[in-house]
Formats: structure tokens, sequence, C-alpha cells
């Protein structure tokens, strides 16, 4: 087994409510859990950024199927490399609303969502310094 990670960035097709986050998630989290994928996902004015990690075979597929979903567009894969081991191994997919206070506070992140900008602008760099707050915990209670 070769440990992946994939990150991505999308566009929702119109905007999700709550309960269609939460249909969803339960969706992601049963499936997951039945091939060994964990991962994190945000959800922020429109966009989704999300991380998926598991057997680089299983992670490449899933994201074929996704970036395949109607409901969002604009999947652009940010990041798809070997990891040494999980950051999210107890989360099927976490799941955070994350506020923009919350993003202001990131170091390295601050000028950049200040701007307006979205997800879908972050790149590779940003997407690592955001990955790296999740898993230094910053919002580890709240992403359950
Ligand atoms: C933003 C977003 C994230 C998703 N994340 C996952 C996920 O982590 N795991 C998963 O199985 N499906 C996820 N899906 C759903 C898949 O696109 C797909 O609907 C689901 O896997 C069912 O596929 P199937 O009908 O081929 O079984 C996600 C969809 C969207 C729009």
């Amino acid at each position: 087994m070769e440990l992946t990670h994939c990150i991505y960035c999308s566009a929702s097709a119109k905007p999700f409510t709550a309960s269609e986050l939460k249909t969803l998630l339960d969706e992601c989290r049963e499936k997951n859990a039945k091939v060994d994928v964990t991962g994190m996902l945000l959800y922020r004015d429109g966009t989704f950024f999300q991380a998926l990690e598991g057997d680089r075979s299983v992670v490449e597929a899933l994201f074929e199927t996704i970036a395949s979903d109607k409901r969002h567009n604009r999947v652009t894969k940010v990041i798809l490399e070997q990891i040494e081991q999980r950051a999210f191994a107890s989360w099927t997919m976490g799941y955070s609303k994350i506020t923009a206070k919350e993003l202001a506070d990131i170091p390295g992140l601050n000028d950049f969502f200040a701007q307006g900008k979205s997800y879908l602008e972050l790149g590779e760099g940003r997407a690592k310094t955001l990955l790296n707050a999740f898993k230094e915990g910053k919002w580890r209670l709240s992403l359950a």
C-alpha cells in the first residue's frame, strides 16, 4: 500500500444548505470507512477544499468519481503525493465550517483571505499551509 493524499478545490454548483452538506458528509463517511479513506472537507462561500488520504489507487479512483460529481465544478487538483502518515486518521471525513476570523488567524494566509480570495486560488503552497493548520490541531475539536 502506498499511502497518498490528494487535495483539491472546487466550486459548488449552487450554494449548499446545512442539510445538503449533512447528506453529503453522511454519504462520504459511510463510503470512506469501507475503503479506508480519511480526510477533511471545508466549505466556504460556495467553494470546497478537501483532503483525501488512503491507498494511492483508491484515492485516485475516488478523486475521479468526485471530480465528475455534478454537485460541484471547476474541480482543481492541487496536490497528489505520497505521505508518511495520515493527518486525519480518526476522520472518515472531518468537516469544518471554518469562519473568516479563523482563516484570518492562520499565519501566512490572512492576507490572502482578507483580499476576498477563495479556495480555488489557493495554490500548492497555501493549500499546505491550510492543511498544516489543521494537522497542528487548531480545529480538531470542531472538526468532528
Ligand atoms: C465536494 C464533494 C466531496 C465528496 N467527497 C466524497 C468522499 O470523500 N467520499 C466519497 O465516497 N464520495 C464523496 N463525494 C461523493 C461522490 O462524488 C459520489 O457521489 C459518491 O462517491 C457516490 O458515487 P457512486 O454513485 O459511484 O457510488 C463527494 C462529493 C462532493 C460534491
